[in-house]
């Protein structure tokens, strides 16, 4: 992947086809996407020094999938060489270099390439996009994969400013300290705790877990593919898709665990309690990590190894809530002070904030941050009314708790690259999603959110503020898909011929 590639790009006031922001699964599966259907006038920014996105941030130990690598990778380039079924960060990063090369990506990333903004230019029909060191491009298509799970959160505990030892996020873990026979506190207990804990707790010393709600955690049941395994799927890739297809619709069924009240998500509650019975014993850890609202409300775990880590000697896991942090512990308001030489903050993301600090502005000088405020909505997921030929890949609204986020992502592709490939092959034309249309579907989305426990109580990432679920998608996969080829022009402001059909 070169650094330089966009510097070598034709002068700033080319149009490009498209302009894609990131290069994580999102935006590297937009470009081969592209790619695909002929488009080679696009490029792709990335602010990050490496492609890869939150599997490039997220090094933490025991940092993987808990989506099975055989459908958390793309239909038009299956994962042949897979090594695990819960695969790690580095061999996710490694697939995407391979789709990378596959689809000669290389020479259109721009890497250490922050976007600072993009505006709509009504009178050349395109996007100027800015990036942080002033360089302007255009394009007529602008494709944000900026993703939900790139801006670490780190609360403002009182007193942190007064810590002498080391502190942390997951997401830009701190390598060069060696934790060896050290006082450690981590302060959160989800998805990414529950995978560098047991690391953690074999190199302390000591290891307070600091959890503010428990989690419901199903057994993963690693799985590693042998090289015969691996050739056999190079030999005959239909034994790889049948496989996908096995786990796809598995999946798509697990799906009804996330409704209320089905009998489906009483098995799920039965699952996990039954995997916490069978691996912790002491009666009073058990009823720590005994979840006390609806499952599926946050993300359901997979971890074989969580609860024999909070069950050893030098690990404590600990309930109160946290008061403040003195130089050298940090204190709950029992009093109680729990010594650290190292904080690791595993309390997750500023999912909502989709853009960041990256202005959008789209038509009559609208900024995409005042559009959204703290309730980020797209039809589709995809388009914003005022903000014409803009197409988000894994926008609000389509993150899962039950499948692959990638196979979401495919679809949103394969609808923008068949939208894009409209957009540039005649006079240029302006998709802009009726108004109209962006508040019945979304409408319609929150109805559908409220039949599903993401909407029940609990605090996820998953909601804003006021309780509006933003992230997640309402129902499986497939009804996604149906959705998404069922747009129709007539959706669309500037729809110049009625026979276009904006679906693959
Ligand atoms: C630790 C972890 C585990 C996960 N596990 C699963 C799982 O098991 N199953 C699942 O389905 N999903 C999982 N996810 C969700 C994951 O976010 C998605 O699956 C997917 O990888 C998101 O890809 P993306 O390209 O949309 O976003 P990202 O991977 O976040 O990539 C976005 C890229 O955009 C770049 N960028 C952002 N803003 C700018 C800007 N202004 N200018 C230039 N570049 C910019 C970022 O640097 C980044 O490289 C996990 C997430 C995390 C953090
Ligand atoms: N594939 C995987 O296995 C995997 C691994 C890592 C991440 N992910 C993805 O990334 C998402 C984020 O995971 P994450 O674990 O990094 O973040 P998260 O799910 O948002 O969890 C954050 C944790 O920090 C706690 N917390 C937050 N603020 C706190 C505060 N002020 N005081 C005390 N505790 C606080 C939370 O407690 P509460 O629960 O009480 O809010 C929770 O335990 C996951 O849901 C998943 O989608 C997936």
């Amino acid at each position: 992947v070169s650094e330089t590639s966009v510097s070598e790009a034709p002068a700033a006031q080319r149009i490009h086809a498209a302009i894609i922001i990131g290069a994580g699964y999102g935006g590297l599966g937009a470009g081969a996407q592209l790619t695909r259907r002929g488009i080679d006038d696009f490029i792709i920014l990335e602010r990050a020094n490496d492609i890869g996105g939150v599997w490039r941030d997220n090094t933490y130990p025991g940092a993987a999938c808990d989506t099975q690598a055989i459908v958390y990778c793309y239909t038009f380039f299956p994962h042949l060489n897979v090594g695990r079924m819960f695969a790690g960060g580095a061999e996710l990063v490694e697939y995407l270099r391979a789709l990378v090369a596959r689809f000669d990506l290389q020479r259109r990333i721009a890497l250490n390439t922050e976007v600072d903004g993009a505006e709509w230019i009504e009178e050349l029909l395109a996007w100027r996009v800015t990036t942080a060191s002033g360089e302007q491009h255009f394009s007529r298509v602008l494709i944000p994969a900026w993703g939900h799970l790139g801006v670490p959160s780190v609360p403002a505990v009182p007193g942190l400013e007064s810590f002498t030892g080391t502190a942390f996020h997951s997401a830009v873990w701190d390598h060069t300290v060696d934790l060896t026979g050290k006082q450690v506190v981590s302060i959160g207990a989800a998805a990414s705790a529950v995978q560098y804990v047991p690391h953690v707790a074999e190199q302390a010393e000591k290891l307070t877990v600091l959890q503010r709600s428990a989690n419901y955690i199903l057994p993963r049941n690693q799985k590693i593919f042998s090289e015969a395994e691996r050739e056999e799927f190079r030999e005959d890739p239909e034994t790889f898709e049948t496989l996908r297809r096995e786990i796809h619709e598995m999946r798509e069924a697990g799906f009804a665990r996330v409704r209320h009240a089905t009998g489906e998500q009483a098995i799920g509650v039965a699952e996990a309690r039954a995997h916490l019975e069978a691996q912790v014993s002491d009666p009073e850890l058990r009823q720590k990590l005994t979840p006390d609202y609806e499952f599926g409300c946050k993300r359901i775990l997979r971890s074989d190894d969580y609860y024999p880590a909070v069950s050893r000697s030098n690990v404590d896991l600990v309930t109160e809530a946290i008061s403040h942090v003195t130089e050298d512990a940090v204190v709950t308001i029992d009093g109680v002070e729990h010594a650290a030489d190292v904080i690791i903050f595993g309390t997750g993301f500023r999912s909502q904030a989709f853009q960041g600090k990256t202005r959008i502005i789209g038509r009559n000088g609208v900024d995409l941050a005042d559009r959204w405020g703290d309730a980020p909505q797209a039809y589709l997921g995809i388009t914003v009314d005022g903000f014409p030929n803009m197409f988000l890949v894994y926008g609000p609204n389509t993150n899962l708790n039950h499948n692959s986020v990638v196979t979401m992502m495919e679809i949103q592709q394969e609808f923008i690259a068949e939208t894009t490939t409209r957009i540039v092959s005649v006079d240029p034309i302006v998709f802009d999603a009726q108004p109209s249309v962006v508040s019945a579907y979304d409408d319609h989305v929150q109805n559908e959110l409220e039949k599903s426990a993401y909407s029940s109580d609990c605090s996820s990432w998953y909601k804003n503020a006021a309780g509006r679920v933003v992230n997640n998608w309402y129902g499986t996969v497939e009804e996604y898909r149906r959705t998404v080829e069922s747009a129709r022009p007539e959706d669309f402001g500037l729809a110049p011929d009625p026979a276009m059909s904006v679906s693959s």
